[in-house]
């Protein structure tokens, strides 16, 4: 299956307000942020796009222009490349691809057997194998109910610390029968490891605490009037971007009433945007897209 990129028109609205400026997509994925991008500036202006998957950039859709570069590189290593001030609009569009889930080699599918890596980027970090055979009990356990929401962490943690006993876990359709068989709700429409793949990609990513980090550097990069994009995907992440942006309330004085508080670094100029009836219906994924909007002031 191709990635069809959500909030497509939207988000590159917002972004280019300046047809010369100086652009950074953060997430390339398949390009597909990226080509709307390069065909919204001008040849005078300029687009830099990161993803820390070194596989996104063979599937190569585009040509690569003069006034465009790509860098194998986490987002969160932004103010290596990039000086205060000096970039016009940033975008994320956060989290997997399509064609994550579509290659089994790559371990995110509970639904195809697969090496159970998980990894964006293959080439640093462990894979998600290694870690959940090693784990204590109560790692595990922390990290479902942290990244996941998952009730049931505490049978799941159990069953997977009893069962790689036997037999260490290695795949993914090996973990999904795992967290099946204990799961006490058997009849939902969601699969019974849905919460518990999402909360060890998080983990294995380290993917809240890069968002955190690159927040904080697009902060400082972004120029005065320059406009920050997020699409997150679940609310842990939409909950770090609203909550960065907040006005910091104890940098006030206390008899100041909260509703005259104003952020003087950055104004939330669209907030919660989603896609469009019409957009959900052809890519079902784009369902739980939220957007929202930032300016530098
Ligand atoms: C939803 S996809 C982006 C899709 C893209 N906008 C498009 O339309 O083709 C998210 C991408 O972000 C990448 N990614 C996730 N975390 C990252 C990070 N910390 N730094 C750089 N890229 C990251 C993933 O590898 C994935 O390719």
């Amino acid at each position: 299956m191709l990635h069809f990129p959500v909030l497509l028109e939207e988000s590159v609205e917002f972004l280019i307000h300046k047809k010369n400026g100086h652009y950074i997509d953060c997430t390339y994925g398949r390009g597909g942020h990226t080509s709307l991008i390069l065909s919204s500036i001008l040849p005078e202006g300029f687009l830099t796009s990161f993803d820390k998957d070194p596989e996104a950039f063979n599937h190569g859709l585009l040509k690569r222009d003069k006034n465009f570069k790509i860098i194998n590189e986490s987002f969160c290593k932004l103010n290596s490349y990039f000086l205060d001030e000096t970039v016009d609009g940033i975008i994320f569009d956060l989290g997997t691809c399509s064609t994550h889930f579509d290659d089994k080699e790559r371990g995110f599918s509970f639904r195809q057997e697969g090496p159970l890596d998980m990894r964006f980027n293959t080439l640093k970090g462990i894979p998600l194998s290694t870690w959940i055979n090693s784990a204590k009990e109560l790692e595990i356990r922390d990290i479902l109910y942290k990244f996941g929401d998952e009730k049931h962490a505490k049978i799941i943690a159990r069953a997977i610390v009893n069962l790689r006993k036997d037999k260490p876990i290695e795949t993914t359709i090996q973990l999904a029968d795992i967290i099946e068989d204990i799961y006490p709700e058997r009849k939902n429409k969601t699969h019974p490891a849905t919460k518990s793949f999402q909360a060890f990609r998080i983990f294995i990513n380290n993917e809240l605490d890069e968002l955190k980090e690159s927040l904080e550097m697009a902060s400082k990069v972004i120029k005065k009037n320059g406009i920050i994009v997020v699409i997150s995907f679940h609310s842990l992440e939409d909950n770090i971007v609203k909550n960065f942006f907040k006005p910091d309330i104890k940098s006030y004085p206390k008899d100041i009433p909260l509703n005259s508080i104003e952020d003087k670094k950055f104004k939330c100029i669209a907030r919660k945007i989603r896609p469009s009836e019409e957009e959900v219906h052809k890519n079902k994924r784009s369902r739980s897209a939220i957007m929202r909007v930032f300016k530098k002031l």
